[in-house]
């Protein structure tokens, strides 16, 4: 039950959306945010709970959790929570509980460091696209499957596998980082099997009726025209494997600076405008107005990370009037989840 003004209710981003087989009651979306606060053991820490505690109440059709972590040597952090044993299922099914208290659908965002694990994973291999052996890509894959398979046991309402930021799906499909001269290398069809083929795990383990969405990069920094035509056919590969939604990132997840409006909306347009995936736009989001921008157009949805970190009822917040406290600096991420304006020390 979404508490808000009647004032509210005919206000596009209010209205429920349809993400393949995801239905949520409004178009808000917690973007994933990791608060680099795990125990040692990978396990989820108190603080954690309580930011989904202070988000449930308030009128997210949905959040999507932490990045998560599918295997020990994918550790991209020593704070990254973990979901590579049922025995971190007790701390995520708190997580769906917490969640699902209040109006939000909850997703859980699982990936794997690749090389980003250099240094965090006890001393394991660190796999790059390059180093890989077939076999390592297929256990892989079938760590994510079985990490997508705790998350359904445990209460969420689908999976988003992290194909952004430089971790190992997003390195795959970089042609920089990836120089691979097999099936998984070359054409962006080919880049995007990995992750493909994961998805079509995760249908096939947890069912069709599954919700499974991928946050991907959508620029590279270098050659992007190019680029973006390999995030098309991209797109296209992901569609037909099923994929619920796609949330479009890019090679920074903000960019340098501190940025004055939403900075994803050319690629994520393009990308809604031109196939039949459901887009959630990303990045730099702080006004109605941006929303109601965004929402003009054929993205289906908008994700937020920041602003909720600084107010949980950001939402609320600007929809009274009110400007938001964000303004982007990035802060948040060093204080590992408080926003700068909080700090007590
Ligand atoms: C502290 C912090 C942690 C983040 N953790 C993740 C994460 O775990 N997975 C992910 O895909 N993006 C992560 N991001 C990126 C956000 O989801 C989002 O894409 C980015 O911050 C842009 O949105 P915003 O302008 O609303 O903050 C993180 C960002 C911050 C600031």
């Amino acid at each position: 039950m979404i508490n808000i003004k009647d004032e509210w209710k005919d206000i596009k981003a209010f209205t429920p959306v349809s993400l393949g087989e995801l239905s949520i009651d409004t178009r808000f979306v917690r973007s994933a945010t990791e608060l680099f606060r795990a125990l040692p053991d990978g396990h989820i820490c108190d603080f954690e709970f309580d930011v989904y505690r202070k988000l449930a109440p308030h009128p997210f059709g949905l959040i999507i959790t932490a990045h998560t972590c599918v295997s020990p040597e994918g550790r991209s952090n020593m704070g990254q929570n973990a979901v590579w044993d049922d025995e971190f299922n007790p701390d995520h099914r708190k997580i769906a509980e917490i969640v699902h208290s209040g109006p939000a659908k909850t997703i859980m965002q699982i990936g794997h460091g690749g090389m980003k694990a250099d240094g965090s994973n006890g001393g394991r291999p660190v796999y790059t696209p390059d180093n890989m052996t077939a076999e390592q890509i297929k256990e892989v894959e079938k760590a994510f499957v079985r990490a997508a398979v705790r998350a359904k046991a445990c209460g969420y309402d689908g999976v988003e596998l992290h194909c952004a930021h430089m971790y190992l799906l997003s390195q795959f499909f970089y042609p920089q980082y990836n120089h691979r001269t097999d099936n998984y290398g070359g054409s962006g069809v080919n880049r995007i099997r990995i992750t493909a083929e994961i998805l079509s795990g995760i249908k096939a383990e947890c069912g069709d009726d599954f919700p499974v969405l991928v946050k991907l990069n959508c620029d590279n920094n270098e050659d992007n025209e190019s680029y973006f035509r390999d995030v098309m056919d991209a797109v296209s590969v992901l569609l037909s494997c099923g994929c619920d939604a796609l949330e479009t990132s890019g090679y920074y997840s903000s960019p340098t600076g501190i940025p004055k409006k939403p900075y994803f909306c050319e690629t994520a347009s393009a990308i809604a405008e031109n196939t039949d995936m459901p887009v959630i736009q990303v990045g730099g989001i702080r006004t109605t107005a941006d929303i109601d921008a965004i929402l003009k157009g054929k993205v289906r949805a908008v994700s937020m990370s920041r602003p909720l970190t600084s107010q949980p009822d950001f939402i609320e917040r600007i929809y009274s009037g009110e400007k938001a406290r964000c303004v982007s600096c990035g802060r948040c991420a060093g204080l590992k989840g408080i926003c700068v304006l909080d700090r007590k020390d």
